[in-house]
């Protein structure tokens, strides 16, 4: 080895070592270093790294004999099931991971990479936020970030793992992201800190109730999915890519295995005979789908709707599904951000879309309507309506009113909607709509209960069911629930070359 190769080798390995010698420290707190987690995340011998001579250029506060190593943050590109992909990783170990112009430059320089080799952008937090020293320098890093976060969003899938503190205004990065992977017990999102909150409001709340797993899971609705540890974050974040392609131009991966479309009489026997007794949504999904092919996304957050990937037919699909098991699947505030949100990302990504209907309607009250259920339950007819990915209905039981219309009905440009024997599609339920429209007979009446059971009965015998809807070809057919793979998943074969388009526009309203 020459004199200049023997220095190369020098410099590499001292950059290298500072992880290793710091890896005891990061495990004692139950984290890997930032390049353990890199090799987790890619297929072996895959990973290149770039810039690992970054330097700081702080002046400041004794900054310039301070070294740190590849700047606080490790980034390249690599293989993750044989694609590519692109990574930044923060070392906690190399001054917090905190966020400097040369650490923010080189996350900008991978995630410009993603953008123009169209792959996906993985984010591994595990920072101090800002770095203190530097000051402005370190915020326009910030804003770089945030301004290609939004370049990217819609153009590939951007993935980011909290494996550690986020807190201030790093926490819009991964807001700006589409999926946020927390860890148990490690990572802490939030915006101002405890110390803050109790000097600005008063109110006494620990790190991890503020902004711990729990908080972004059942709270707030910023975490996707919790992991128990690193490994695990990482693996969930390999299996949520396994559905998606990797930019928006591409399809989502085929699995290439022989399925069969089978008949599952299992499924006409799911649907209770008494109309107030609730099942499990989730009986239904697994059996749809693909042997263990549910990925739910926010499993915690809006109970009464579920959302997720699967395969039919190793073909990915997003479902959206009312829950009758919580709040008996009706539409509020929350359910409605959750589906819409999750609506956009998979027409983004060409993911079509397979929707199970079992609504008593959007949720009344003071609080839904103060808190604008309005303008959030709009999002939900928006984002069908301007979805143009394969969109299949299938109503199973209650399909009432404008939440019949929300969950993607014809007239929202569903290419098939079927029905199951067990549906009612009607302005409201029967006892809603007995009262109302014959409110004044059963007032006058001698035996106004018995008029009332009277005119419920009448009401449900004339509505509750498909054919009405089925009538005028707002329901492609009624079928046997057994049939419900099968026919779902030649729709989607036969929707497979849909081409639809919007008018111009900019961009459109969304009501957020
Ligand atoms: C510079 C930082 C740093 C930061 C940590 N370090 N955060 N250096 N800027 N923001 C350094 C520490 O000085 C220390 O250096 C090393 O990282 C490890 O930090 P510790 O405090 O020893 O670790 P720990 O006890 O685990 O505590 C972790 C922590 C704490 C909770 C994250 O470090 C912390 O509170 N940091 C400051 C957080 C913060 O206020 N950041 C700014 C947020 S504002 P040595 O040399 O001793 O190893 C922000 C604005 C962004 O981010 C706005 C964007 C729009």
């Amino acid at each position: 080895m020459n004199t200049k190769t023997e220095e190369l080798k020098l410099k590499r390995d001292s950059l290298f070592k500072h992880c290793e010698k710091n890896a005891e420290k990061q495990h004692s707190k139950g984290k890997l270093t930032a390049r353990e987690r890199l090799d987790l995340l890619f297929d072996k011998q895959t990973f290149m790294e770039n810039f690992l001579f970054a330097r700081h250029r702080c002046t400041q506060f004794d900054m310039t004999s301070k070294e740190i190593a590849a700047d606080g943050v490790i980034t390249g590109s690599g293989y993750i099931d044989d694609r590519l992909a692109f990574a930044f990783s923060q070392d906690f170990t190399s001054s917090g991971g905190s966020v400097g112009e040369i650490h923010a430059d080189k996350i900008c320089k991978a995630m410009q990479s993603a953008l123009k080799y169209g792959a996906p952008l993985i984010g591994i937090n595990d920072s101090g936020g800002a770095r203190i020293q530097e000051g402005v320098q370190s915020l326009s890093g910030y804003g770089r970030i945030f301004f290609l976060n939004t370049q990217l969003s819609g153009v590939v899938p951007q993935i980011s793992i909290i494996s550690g503190p986020c807190a201030g205004g790093a926490a819009y990065s991964p807001a700006l992201s589409d999926f946020v992977i927390m860890v148990r017990g490690v990572s802490q999102m939030f915006i101002t800190g405890p110390h803050v909150v109790k000097a600005a409001t008063g109110e006494d709340i620990t790190a991890e109730e503020l902004g711990g797993v729990n908080t972004h899971m059942c709270h707030s609705g910023v975490a996707h999915f919790i992991a128990e540890d690193d490994d695990h974050a990482l693996r969930l974040a390999k299996r949520l890519l396994s559905y998606l392609p990797s930019n928006n131009i591409g399809e989502p991966p085929l699995k290439k295995e022989d399925f069969v479309l089978d008949e599952l009489p299992a499924l006409d026997r799911i649907v209770p005979e008494n109309p107030k007794e609730s099942y499990d949504m989730k009986d239904i999904i697994s059996r749809l789908t693909d042997t263990d092919s549910f990925m739910e996304v926010q499993s915690g957050y809006a109970k009464n709707i579920i959302v997720g990937f699967a395969r039919i037919a190793g073909r990915p699909i997003g479902i959206v599904a009312n829950q009758p098991m919580f709040m008996a699947g009706v539409i509020d505030i929350d359910a409605s951000d959750k589906a819409a949100r999750f609506i956009n990302f998979c027409n983004a990504f060409n993911l079509p879309l397979i929707n199970l209907v079992d609504v008593p309607g959007f949720l009344p009250g003071i609080e839904q309507e103060y808190g604008g259920i309005i303008r959030h339950g709009a999002k939900l007819l928006y984002a069908y309506s301007h979805a143009t990915v394969p969109k299949i209905t299938v109503i199973i039981r209650k399909a009432y009113g404008g939440a019949y219309l929300a969950m993607c009905s014809r007239d929202l440009g569903a290419d098939a909607v079927f029905a199951w024997p067990t549906a009612e599609i009607a302005v409201m339920g029967a006892e809603g709509a007995a009262n109302i429209v014959f409110a004044r007979e059963i007032k006058d009446a001698k035996e106004p209960e018995q008029l009332r059971s009277q005119k419920i009965e009448e009401y449900r015998q004339a509505f509750a069911n498909p054919y009405i809807a089925a009538g005028y070809n707002f329901i492609d057919d009624v079928i046997f629930p057994r049939d419900t793979r099968r026919l779902v998943g030649l729709t989607l074969e036969n929707c497979s070359t849909k081409k639809e388009s919007h008018p111009y526009k900019k961009n459109g309203v969304m009501p957020v």
